[in-house]
């Protein structure tokens, strides 16, 4: 049998099922049976009829499907694989901001751990963080952990008062206007799309800012037939599918997401045969963290 036959299989055995994000593997995405960007994922982890969760993303991905679905066994193929942005930030600045602003609202991106959403009154992810941050009735937003997303927030609802932290994505970081200067040199008639982590100087660049899903069907959509993505190589699968005969071009240094490609069909078996690398989370943090969770799902 061939691992994916193998891997079809145990599903059925186990009554598992297959979640995974656009930058995971094109092998693991074809795989899975819901595929999608955050918010998509966190949406279709509830009312799944399976008893078993396979989340090929990363940790906080595993944990938010856990939070919100406590009953259910959420198994991670890479126990190791986590999202690097999600601890840059602290509750005592969370304690401290409170005290400074009375009326503050603190949002947390999904990419972050469940310390982090405990201590926040609402989570957003790039899809739905405008629509979120409009609705809310505080003026005073402190925005964790990503400050490239929250600037980006920040210009769309100018009305209300964003407090920064100091978080960043370390791939979106690193994708230079130089270099998209030069993507564009190449190919002057291409769009330029653009993941909301990406630097100020990179969104000031962009024919559209959105989420991973977003960026996928804008260029769907589009009448152009050449773009240039600013945002994690994975999603060059789910383009290629959608998008048959446009062509996609990424920045020389290609942003590559290592803990998203440490999933690989063999660590899904693994998982699958063995039940290892279960999300267990303490029933105070998860009641605690399922609160902003549940609130971003009712407004998103
Ligand atoms: P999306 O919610 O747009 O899929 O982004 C998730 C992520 O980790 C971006 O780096
Ligand atoms: Fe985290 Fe960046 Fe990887 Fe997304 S691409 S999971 S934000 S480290």
């Amino acid at each position: 049998m061939t691992v994916r036959e193998e891997i079809e299989q145990l599903k059925k055995e186990k009554n598992a099922v297959i979640l995974a994000h656009y930058y995971v593997r094109p092998e693991v995405q074809e795989l899975a049976d819901y595929i999608g960007d955050s918010f998509y994922l966190s949406k279709a982890a509830v009312g799944l009829e399976e008893r078993t969760i396979v989340f090929c993303g990363v940790s906080f991905m595993g944990e938010s499907a856990k939070i919100l679905n406590p009953e259910k066994t959420v198994l991670m193929p890479d126990a190791a694989a986590d999202c690097a942005m999600a601890h840059m930030a602290d509750a005592e600045t969370i304690r401290q901001m409170r005290e400074r602003y009375k009326d503050l609202a603190v949002v947390c991106y999904i990419n972050s751990t469940a310390e982090l959403k405990r201590h926040s009154d609402v989570c957003v992810t790039s899809a739905n963080a405008v629509n979120i941050v409009r609705a809310l009735p505080n003026r005073n937003i402190f925005f964790i952990p990503d400050r490239h997303l929250a600037h980006y927030v920040a210009g769309q609802v100018p009305e209300k008062n964003f407090v920064y932290n100091d978080g960043f994505c370390p791939i979106h970081a690193q994708i230079s206007i130089d270099e998209i200067r030069r993507a564009k040199e190449a190919h002057p008639q291409a769009m330029v799309l653009v993941h909301p982590e990406c630097p100020d100087a990179v969104v000031a660049m962009a024919d559209y800012t959105g989420s991973t899903s977003g960026i996928i069907s804008f260029a769907e959509k589009s009448s152009a037939d050449e773009f240039i993505i600013c945002t994690e190589i994975g999603v060059k699968y789910e383009l290629a599918k959608r998008c048959p005969g446009k062509r996609f071009y990424f920045t020389e240094t290609e942003p590559v997401c290592q803990d998203m490609k440490s999933i690989t069909p063999e660590k899904i078996l693994h998982v699958l045969k063995t039940g290892e690398n279960e999300v267990v989370l303490d029933e105070g943090l998860r009641t605690g963290s399922k609160r902003p969770l549940e609130r971003m799902l009712a407004l998103g």
